[in-house]
C-alpha cells in the first residue's frame, strides 16, 4: 500500500508577516524573512483510505479539518488518511501551523504525484497558513508581497535558536484573527508596514554583507515594532507576558557582558534567541541560573520534504 512521509521544520520570522492585503489569496501586506529550525518539526504520513485527519494522535477538530480540506481540494481526490505530529508543543506561538501546512502540501504533492512547482506549492500552502510557505525553502526565506518566494543562502555558520517556553498553553487569540484586528484598528498600522519594508531592505543587506550583529539588531527591532502595533489595536493585543519581558531584558544585559544573541517574539509569550553555536553552553548556563522556564534548542536550516 502506498505511504508517503513528509517532514517540515518550523520557521521563525526575523522580519514579520502581520496582515493580509488579499485574504482570499493570502497575500501579505509586507515582505517577511525567516529561518527554519532543523530540530523542531512536523511529520505527516499519508496513506490510502477514506479521508481522515489526525493531529497529534487525536481526530482534528472541525476548523483544523476544514483548513486541511481547503488545501486537499487542489489534488486529484480525497482518498487519503493523514496523520500529523509535532515534536514540540502545539499552538504555543511556535508556528506549528506553518510546519504543519508545509508538510501537508509537500506530502500531498508526492502522494498524488501532482508535480506542482515550488511557487505553486507556496500558493497552495499559504491558504492553509500564510507563513507556512517560508518552510518550503532552506536558507533565509523571503516571502514577497506579490506572493513570490525567494531564498538567500545562509552565509552564517553554526547559528542556533533557543526557544524559551514561557507558556505551553494554546494562545488566547489566533494570529489570523489578531492580525485582522490590528489592520482594522491600529492607527500606527500604515507606519508599521512602511518601517517593516525598510527593515526588510536593511536585513537583506546585512545578510549579503554577512553582518550578524546588524542582522540581530534589525530582527530585534522588527519584533519590538510588531508587538507595539499589536498593542496599538483596539482591543489591545498583548502576547508578551511579564516573564517574556524579563527574558528580553536578560538577553540585552547578557550582550553587555559580551554574549552575542538577539531576540524575537511571535503571537505568543515565548521568546526566541538567535545565537552562535560556540556560545551555546554560556547561554544555557545563563538561562538556567536566571529563569525557571524550560527551553528548546535547535540548529538552523532545512526545508519541507517528502519521501
Ligand atoms: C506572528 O501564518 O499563522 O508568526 O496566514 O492567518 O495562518 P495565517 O497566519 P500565520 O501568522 C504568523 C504570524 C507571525 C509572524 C510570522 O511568522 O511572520
Amino acid at each position: 500500500m502506498k505511504k508517503v512521509i513528509a517532514r517540515s521544520p518550523v520557521n521563525i520570522a526575523l522580519i514579520k508577516y502581520w496582515g493580509k492585503a488579499n485574504e482570499l489569496l493570502v497575500l501579505p501586506t509586507t515582505t517577511s524573512v525567516s529561518l527554519t529550525l532543523t530540530d523542531l518539526w512536523t511529520e505527516t504520513t499519508f496513506e490510502e483510505g477514506s479521508f481522515s485527519f489526525e493531529l497529534n494522535h487525536k481526530a482534528a477538530d472541525e476548523q483544523e479539518t476544514k483548513r486541511v480540506k481547503d488545501v486537499l481540494k487542489h489534488f486529484r481526490d480525497d482518498q487519503v488518511v493523514i496523520k500529523s505530529n509535532n515534536n514540540f508543543p502545539t499552538a504555543s506561538g511556535l508556528a506549528s501551523s506553518a510546519s504543519g501546512f508545509a508538510a501537508l502540501t509537500v506530502g500531498l504533492n508526492k502522494f498524488y504525484d501532482a508535480n506542482y512547482t515550488l511557487q505553486e506549492l507556496a500558493t497552495l500552502t499559504r491558504v492553509g497558513s500564510g507563513s507556512s510557505c517560508r518552510s518550503l525553502v532552506d536558507g533565509f526565506a523571503i516571502w514577497h508581497r506579490n506572493g513570490t518566494l525567494e531564498s538567500i543562502a545562509n552565509p552564517f555558520q553554526n547559528l542556533m535558536m533557543i526557544v524559551v517556553l514561557i507558556s505551553e498553553d494554546k494562545k488566547a487569540i489566533s494570529s489570523r484573527e489578531a492580525m485582522k484586528i490590528t489592520m482594522k484598528t491600529a492607527p500606527t498600522y500604515a507606519t508599521w508596514t512602511q518601517t517593516s519594508e525598510q527593515d526588510f531592505q536593511q536585513i537583506r543587506t546585512a545578510i549579503i554583507d554577512k553582518q550578524f550583529d546588524r542582522l540581530g539588531q534589525i530582527m530585534e527591532m522588527n519584533s519590538e515594532r510588531l508587538h507595539q502595533v499589536m498593542k496599538d489595536s483596539t482591543p489591545s493585543i498583548v502576547y508578551q507576558q511579564q516573564s517574556s519581558l524579563d527574558v528580553l531584558k536578560l538577553v540585552k544585559h547578557a550582550r553587555q557582558q559580551g554574549l552575542v544573541g538577539y531576540t524575537t517574539m511571535d503571537a505568543g509569550p515565548n521568546v526566541k534567541i538567535l545565537i552562535h553555536q560556540d556560545q551555546l553552553a554560556d547561554w544555557q548556563q545563563l538561562l538556567k541560573t536566571n529563569i525557571q522556564y524550560r527551553f528548546l534548542v535547535s540548529r538552523i536550516g532545512g526545508k519541507a520534504d517528502a519521501q
